[in-house]
């Protein structure tokens, strides 16, 4: 099954083990000191839309994307009124045309590193860079292979599965290795990294 059927099964089922209620912690973070400015933004497989709406509070103007309608639609009903900088819509990432590109910083928290293979990484890495404008930041938060696998874990990549995926066309500006913020009690170990379009 591709990757586009599964995740519309997921939702349909109500199978959503990565939906957290609070922004994750890394994105927070990374903005608040790396810093990065409110600015035009994508957060791509945005599922239920919180670390969207998170953007969207500190004034980015944000595109959020998800395939699965189901999402989209808890999204939107997530989205307080005076949050209407945040836009959502239904469209496959990979291969849809996206409103308002390209962008200063795209966000993903488990999109990336829900393709399975290198070939498959790779795609989303070059798509990503097609959608930033020069110099442009991606922050990507994966599951890590430094965690035991799990019934229903996040995937897990080893640090040179992304380095391999991202290096043509970006430059790693950190690579931290964290855990997924949300609100369990032992939340899965995580890659944090943050990269720059390259020239
Ligand atoms: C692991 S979930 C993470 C969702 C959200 N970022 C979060 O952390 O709660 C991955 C998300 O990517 C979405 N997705 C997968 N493939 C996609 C595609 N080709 N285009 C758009 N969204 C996609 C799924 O529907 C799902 O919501």
């Amino acid at each position: 099954m591709n990757i586009v059927k599964r995740f519309k099964n997921h939702y349909r089922k109500g199978f959503m083990p990565w939906v957290h209620k609070n922004p994750d912690f890394n994105l927070v973070k990374v903005v608040e000191e790396w810093p990065i400015k409110p600015c035009k933004t994508l957060e791509m497989g945005c599922g239920t839309g919180v670390d969207a709406l998170w953007l969207a509070s500190q004034n980015f103007d944000v595109t959020a994307c998800d395939v699965s309608e189901i999402a989209i639609r808890m999204a939107e009903n997530n989205q307080p009124e005076k949050f209407k900088s945040c836009h959502f819509h239904i469209l496959d990432c990979l291969t849809d045309i996206i409103p308002g590109s390209p962008f200063e910083f795209i966000f993903d928290r488990g999109y990336f590193h829900s393709y399975k293979t290198k070939k498959g990484r790779r795609e989303v890495a070059e798509k990503i860079a097609d959608l930033l404008e020069p110099h442009g930041l991606w922050l990507s938060v994966s599951g890590s292979f430094d965690a035991p696998e799990r019934d229903t874990g996040p995937p897990r990549l080893r640090a040179k599965d992304i380095v391999d995926a991202v290096e043509e066309h970006f430059r790693i500006l950190s690579l931290k290795a964290t855990h997924f913020g949300n609100e369990e009690e032992e939340p899965a170990r995580a890659w944090v990294c943050l990269l720059r379009k390259r020239q």
